[in-house]
């Protein structure tokens, strides 16, 4: 069973897709980590994430770098953003993530284009979404936690302007599939999000047998 969980950054996608994997015992894969190393290593190289060939240059990266803490920063999101809008850089990363979802026994994935490019032919497809205003206040309060000093209008505006790269570049556009059940997760808690997603998740399971 594939299970695709795309969505908005800081929707709680992540999140969502760590639980439905040990819900239903699947392996899990966080494909934005693999855009956020090509970034990241084409910063390393000295090149820039805006040329279509440095980007590329970046999707050669060593495995371990996918341990590296410096991936989940804020202004490596910012190269990941930018690295993952050049057709190249998506086409580098789509085999990974395609033998991922393919896998014998199935495979939670989550990202942008998982059920509308990676696996379209997923079992259940979620789209996981939230105003910009929770997912601001959820980045601040989880970098607050880690005593990261950032003005939450700062992160806000971070989030706009990645969601309108996401939604507006050419290649794999962030967008729910036709078929995705969206999860609106605005309003609730993390245990919420967890237990509606795995709600809609077992029903559309249930939906297959
Ligand atoms: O989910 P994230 O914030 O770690 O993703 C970082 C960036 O990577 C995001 O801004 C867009 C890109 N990305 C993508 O284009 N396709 C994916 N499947 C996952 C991430």
């Amino acid at each position: 069973m594939i299970i695709a969980v795309d969505g908005p950054t800081a929707s709680g996608k992540g999140t969502i897709a760590k639980a439905l994997a040990s819900h239903f015992g699947l392996p899990h894969l966080d494909t934005g980590l693999l855009y956020r190393a090509a970034g990241y290593q084409c910063a390393l190289n000295g090149g820039d994430v805006n040329n279509e060939e440095d980007a590329l240059a970046g999707c050669d990266f060593p495995d371990d770098l996918l341990s590296n803490p410096e991936l989940r920063s804020e202004a490596t999101g910012g190269l990941a953003s930018r690295a993952s809008a050049h057709p190249a850089v998506r086409q580098a990363l789509y085999e990974r993530q395609r033998a991922f979802a393919t896998q014998p026994g199935g495979a939670v994935l989550d990202g942008r284009d998982i059920g509308t490019v990676i696996a379209p032919e997923a079992d259940i497809k979620l789209f996981i979404t939230a105003s910009v205003e929770a997912r601001a206040m959820r980045r601040w309060l989880e970098m607050t936690g880690r005593e990261i000093e950032i003005p939450l209008a700062e992160i806000e505006q971070d989030i706009v302007r990645r969601d309108d790269r996401d939604i507006n570049r050419k290649d794999a556009p962030l967008r729910a599939a036709p078929d995705a059940r969206i999860l609106d997760t605005t309003r609730l808690n993390k245990e919420q999000a967890i237990a509606a997603a795995i709600e809609a998740a077992e029903s559309a399971a249930k939906a297959l047998r």
